[in-house]
């Protein structure tokens, strides 16, 4: 971080070279890659690349910006344990959830996290890491309603976010057409309109209604669970389709903090407690 850009372009090119020639000698790209441990940091080489991540950070606990503008949350705990066993340098930038999709397939963004739901139809347009969260949909409607099942708002005006796993199973419960389904472009939106009754409920993931109905006591919410209706989801991090090499480190980077305790640590310091042991083997 103190050598100076020319240098920095310098060792970018000369330990690409390298990595290039030890690739062709014997495919050890790894072993020669330095571990770049903070201590020894003067005399490794900084990072190569400063990777650029997008997410759309109105999703607390797991990404949102807080006072200072800053992107933080889980995933960015996350990521920056993986990134720090991995030596990978990598920047927030917060992006709609609408375009996020697009914005990796551009190439303007290296790589996701926004707690994306792994799906066959996303595997067949960009690549996940291993999964890093579970999690499951979950409703949202006002304290007094009685809605006790998934089923119960087939009459209802529901809330989801655009394009989201909620809005999946929400477009297959009402239908394509329906005009019952409200979509916002966030989740927090979605929410804010069942606050002033503009939806009977919101579909959106637990970890996020929960998180919202706990820091929002005055808009006097109650969440319903339906497990035979929603299907467990798994977060993934995503990468362009084909990038393997970036997804090898980041797949290598979270197993080595699922093994050391740190995702553990950084799970109980958001929800109280360790994962489940079948949680995100
Ligand atoms: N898990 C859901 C999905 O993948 C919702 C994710 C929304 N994330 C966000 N940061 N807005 O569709």
């Amino acid at each position: 971080m103190k050598t100076s850009w020319t240098t920095r372009r310098f060792l970018k090119t000369s330990s690409l070279l390298v990595a290039g020639l030890v690739l062709a000698a014997c495919g050890k790209q790894e072993a020669a890659a330095p571990a770049a441990p903070a201590a020894s940091a003067a005399a490794a080489p900084p990072p190569a690349k400063v990777y650029v991540v997008g997410t759309d950070a109105a999703y607390a606990p797991f990404e949102s910006q807080n006072e200072k503008g800053e992107i933080v949350g889980l995933s960015m705990d996350v990521l920056n344990a993986i990134a720090a066993k991995a030596g990978l340098q990598v920047k927030y930038v917060n992006t709609p959830w609408e375009g996020i999709f697009n914005s990796l397939q551009q190439g303007d963004r290296d790589l996701l996290i926004s707690s994306i739901t792994i799906t066959d139809e996303r595997k067949q347009t960009m690549d996940f890491s291993a999964p890093y969260f579970d999690a499951q949909q979950l409703i949202a409607v006002k304290a007094d309603s009685k809605v006790a099942k998934f089923d119960d708002l087939k009459k209802l005006k529901v809330g989801v976010q655009t394009g989201t796993t909620g809005d999946e199973v929400v477009t297959k419960l009402l239908g394509k057409t329906s005009t019952a389904i409200k979509r916002f472009e966030s989740t927090p939106l979605a929410l804010k309109e069942l606050e002033a009754s503009g939806v009977d409920a919101v579909v959106a993931d637990n970890g996020v209604v929960i998180h919202y109905v706990a820091n929002n006591a005055g808009a006097k919410f109650k969440t319903v669970a339906d497990t035979a209706s929603f299907v467990p989801e798994q977060y993934g991090i995503a990468v362009k389709k084909g990038n393997a090499e970036l997804l090898e480190k980041i797949n290598k980077g979270l197993a080595d903090i699922k093994a050391d305790g740190t995702y553990d640590k950084l799970y109980a310091q958001y929800f109280g407690t360790a994962p489940a042991a079948a949680v995100v083997k």
